[in-house]
């Protein structure tokens, strides 16, 4: 079974039906799909398939460091930003890192691949899965080559406090200790990042961003790592399998960052379905929810012996199943929010399903 969301081909082979006829909470991409102005760039520029792309992607990063106000020795784009997590290992080559759990899964895949101890940090739901300053003390006294922090975190969709990330970024800078802040959902939240303006003057910072999640594109891949530590960004180059950014990834990131009123039009979209979604999930008296920030939410059931996401996919819908999450189990659920009529549907088979005994 895939440790991800999004594999509804698995799921629908298993179920013997089309995998076009499962509705899917258990990605966590736009609901608006594609905008029209990718759309029409890809359908006009078919040919640039024809040729290999730039090796260098040179007008690609002159783009996303435009966009991100920083120069185009500080940014590395890569396919997805999972590439940039195998990549930046491999260049750490990090002995001991620092996870919190429960986390996205493929940092500890790269670390463990690598041959890296992987020391866990736990949220627990005591302190509502978030970090607190005890995180700063642990980092003090484990003292790991690095650590990875998602901001907002996947699964729970929680973002720590702007000022513990501030001073968690002072700590590592301080203690050389490479921190690398998972924003692949930050696009989600119309204020940004609370870290990029550190960029510049951090040797030890680094911000991964995702834009297959935000602007839809999980298909055609694409990702980008910003640091001030240009040694390192020219080492990620000059070390990376050639042409890894397929041509029509690399000619649609020049623009995405610049589509305002997708970008503005999404904002507005989701955080009205968002908002749908957390009340009508916490209406149920057997759900607990946590208050989401980017385009998905997390939830535990507390009612004995049900397995939701069964339960759902009679329906014919697919939830995130949490409990392969080190930290979590079988209580946990995530769901992404989608158009106002998919959420509509989901909340009524729950309906049938919370309340039919
Ligand atoms: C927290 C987090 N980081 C990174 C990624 C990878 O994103 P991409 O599609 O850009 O490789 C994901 C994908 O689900 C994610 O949830």
């Amino acid at each position: 079974m895939s440790e991800h969301g999004g594999n509804s081909v698995e799921v629908a082979q298993q179920l013997s039906i089309a995998p076009e006829s499962l509705l899917d909470f258990s990605a966590n991409i736009n609901p608006l799909g594609l905008s029209e102005r990718v759309k029409s760039l890809i359908t006009s520029h078919l040919d640039v398939i024809e040729r290999y792309p730039d090796i260098e992607y040179r007008h690609l990063h002159q783009a996303l460091a435009m966009a991100n106000q920083c120069d185009v020795e500080q940014v590395i784009a890569g396919n997805g930003a999972t590439e940039l997590i195998y990549g930046l290992v491999r260049a750490l080559s990090p002995r001991r890192a620092m996870l919190l759990v429960p986390g996205f899964a493929e940092y500890r895949r790269a670390l463990v691949q690598h041959g890296c101890e992987v020391i866990e940090y736990r949220l627990n739901e005591e302190q509502g899965f978030q970090p607190d300053r005890q995180l700063l003390e642990a980092v003090r006294q484990r003292r790991p080559d690095c650590l990875f922090i998602a901001t907002p975190n996947n699964p729970t969709g929680l973002m720590p406090e702007p000022q513990l990330l501030i001073e968690l970024a002072e700590l590592c800078e301080t203690l050389q200790i490479a921190l690398i802040v998972d924003e692949a959902f930050i696009d989600f939240l119309p204020h940004g990042s609370s870290l990029a303006l550190r960029l510049t003057h951090s040797r030890y910072l680094y911000l991964l961003r995702s834009l297959t999640k935000f602007f839809a594109i999980p298909g055609l891949r694409l990702g980008y790592l910003l640091s001030g530590n240009r040694a390192r960004i020219r080492q990620l180059k000059n070390n990376r399998e050639p042409w890894s950014v397929n041509a029509l990834s690399s000619l649609v990131g020049q623009y995405l960052l610049n589509d305002d009123d997708y970008i503005n039009v999404s904002h507005k979209y989701i955080a009205r379905q968002r908002d749908y979604l957390w009340q009508a999930l916490s209406q149920f008296a057997s759900l607990l929810v946590w208050k989401p920030t980017a385009n998905y939410l997390f939830f535990k059931c507390i009612k004995k012996d049900i397995d939701l996401k069964a339960a759902l996919l009679a329906h014919r819908i697919l939830i995130r199943h949490c409990e392969n999450y080190p930290g979590l189990d079988s209580r946990y659920y995530r769901v992404a929010v989608r158009t106002e009529d998919e959420n509509r549907t989901l909340i009524q088979a729950l309906t049938q399903i919370l309340t039919r005994d």
